[in-house]
């Protein structure tokens, strides 16, 4: 392939998609081409699973290693027939309670499933979204759709068209814009294909949730949380745990600690960047607004309710990014539900640039 090609932006309606433009968008995968379309947790970037070329232009388009494997999008049950020889009971089980939604399962791959997809590991990640665009797509499409988030490799994902038009623009034929995603971070990838059911990425779906339904969920130790650091660097069961995942081209800050503490050193820390003639830009919460509004710095809210400020975690990074600041310090938020997942994703848009803050 060679760039830049026409990036050609449809607006579709994101409850009730036009059958004309997703024949047109389904057309486009027969033909072996990229189709951006939205899900609810953030853009995708798809292709047809059973054409190599197709697969392997994901990695191109995005700048992606093939050694990072990719998700696996249906829209029914009677699809998983082509990639898996068979379901265990635990993985029936979370799919009829969380499908369609916002849960990745790491099932032992089937023969047809490619090495390209896989990254040549024995097992392949599967999930159905909820978004009734990705769902009439990969039906009218009549083919499970792999698709990685539609940025480019190591940026943040896209939660909107435009994120997407700013990461790919010249780079893929076609963007489905049904406005912003619904719950803005990516979905929860659990690992059902070793002994032990292992969260490789906090998600959509909480693991309060997950646990509810299957009790002996273990964290990997590559996901950081308050509760359970790693001690030391593990090999990573999945490459997407990489640090530098999620990143905004800005350094990013993130610091943590009890609210109060977290609020005092980020205006401390505002005030001494701008002694030093520096421009930042702040990641807060709505109960943090009034403390900043006259610190100078280019303040964006995240929010009150951990579903808001998923929904608006990765514009927000953008934000400030587009903002030209030289730092973006970000506070951190409680770890329950949703919580857990933004926190994963805060500390890898910081890159481990952690500051933890005692009153
Ligand atoms: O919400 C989402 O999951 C979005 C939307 C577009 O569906 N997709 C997404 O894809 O976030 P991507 O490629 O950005 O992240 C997929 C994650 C990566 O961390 C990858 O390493 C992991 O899933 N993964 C995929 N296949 C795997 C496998 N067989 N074993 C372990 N991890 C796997
Ligand atoms: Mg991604």
């Amino acid at each position: 392939m060679i760039y830049p090609i026409h990036t050609e932006v449809l607006q579709v309606d994101p409850t009730h998609p036009e059958e004309a433009l997703v024949q047109q968008a389904a057309q486009r995968i027969r033909t072996g081409e990229l189709v951006v379309f939205p899900t609810e947790t953030v853009y995708g970037l798809g292709a047809n699973i059973f054409q190599p070329a197709a697969v392997e232009s994901i990695f191109t388009a995005k700048g992606r290693p093939f050694s990072d494997p990719l998700i696996v999008h249906i829209a029914e049950q009677r699809m998983l027939e082509r990639l898996v020889n068979e379901i265990s009971p635990h993985a029936q089980q979370l799919m009829n309670r969380f499908w369609p939604g916002p849960l990745t399962l790491i099932l032992p791959a089937g023969p047809r499933v490619s090495r390209t997809i896989t990254a040549g590991l024995p097992s392949v990640a599967i999930r159905m979204p909820r978004h009734p665009v990705a769902l009439a797509l990969i039906r009218a499409a009549d083919t499970p759709l792999a698709a990685p988030s539609a940025n480019r490799f190591t940026h943040v994902s896209p939660t909107t068209a435009q994120h997407v038009l700013a990461d790919l623009g010249g780079r893929v034929p076609l963007i489905l814009d049904s406005g912003p995603c619904e719950v803005g971070v990516e979905s929860t990838v659990l690992n059902l294909s070793t002994p032990i059911p292992t969260l490789l990425r906090p998600g959509g779906i909480s693991l309060e949730d997950l646990r509810n339904v299957l009790p002996d969920i273990q964290l990997s130790r590559a996901t950081p949380t308050a509760a359970a650091e790693p001690e030391q660097p593990v090999a990573l069961a999945s490459p997407g745990q990489m640090m530098l995942h999620y990143a905004p081209r800005i350094p990013t800050f993130l610091f943590e600690g009890t609210a109060l503490a977290m609020r005092n050193a980020l205006l401390a820390e505002v005030e001494r960047r701008q002694h030093q003639g520096e421009r930042v830009g702040v990641l807060i919460g709505d109960e943090d607004v009034a403390a900043f509004t006259n610190s100078g710095a280019s303040l964006y809210s995240l929010g009150s309710t951990p579903e808001q400020i998923a929904t608006r975690l990765f514009a927000g990074l953008r934000e400030l990014e587009e903002a030209e600041v030289q730092a973006i310090l970000c506070r951190s938020f409680e770890e329950q539900g949703l919580g857990l997942a933004i926190r994963d994703r805060l500390r890898k848009a910081a890159g481990g640039k952690i500051i933890l803050v005692q009153e």
